[in-house]
């Protein structure tokens, strides 16, 4: 799905996005709208991101989350997963 993806691009809206679905756990409605308007153009009528690309796509942030904090444990890799889940359980609902 990334084949002729702006790669430099792609990486700023991914720290958005992971801000945004922190926000989102915190509370923040600004971050709740944020994250429905990314449920639109990822659906089924935009870019049709599966559901099931989002535990990939989670796996891949816990594994580099792993790589760059020296602090990173199951505990750490744990809370992450909990905050994560709101916003992403958001976004799928409305594939
Ligand atoms: C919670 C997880 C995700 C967040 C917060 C997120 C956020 C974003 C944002 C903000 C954009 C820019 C377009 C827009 O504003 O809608 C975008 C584009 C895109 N996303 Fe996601 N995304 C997530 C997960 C995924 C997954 C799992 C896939 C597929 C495996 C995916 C594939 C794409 C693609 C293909 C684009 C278009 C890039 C381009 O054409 O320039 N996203 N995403």
């Amino acid at each position: 799905m990334f084949a002729h993806v702006d790669m430099q691009q792609q990486n700023r809206l991914i720290r958005r996005g992971v801000e945004h679905l922190i926000e989102f756990a915190l509370g923040s409605d600004e971050s709740a709208g944020e994250l429905r308007r990314v449920a639109g153009t990822h659906g089924r009528q935009g870019l049709n991101v599966a559901p099931e690309l989002y535990s990939l796509w989670v796996d891949t942030l816990m594994e580099t989350v792993r790589m760059h904090d020296p602090e990173a444990n199951d505990d750490v890799e744990a809370a992450w997963r909990v905050v994560l889940r709101g916003g992403i359980d958001l976004i799928v609902a409305g594939y």
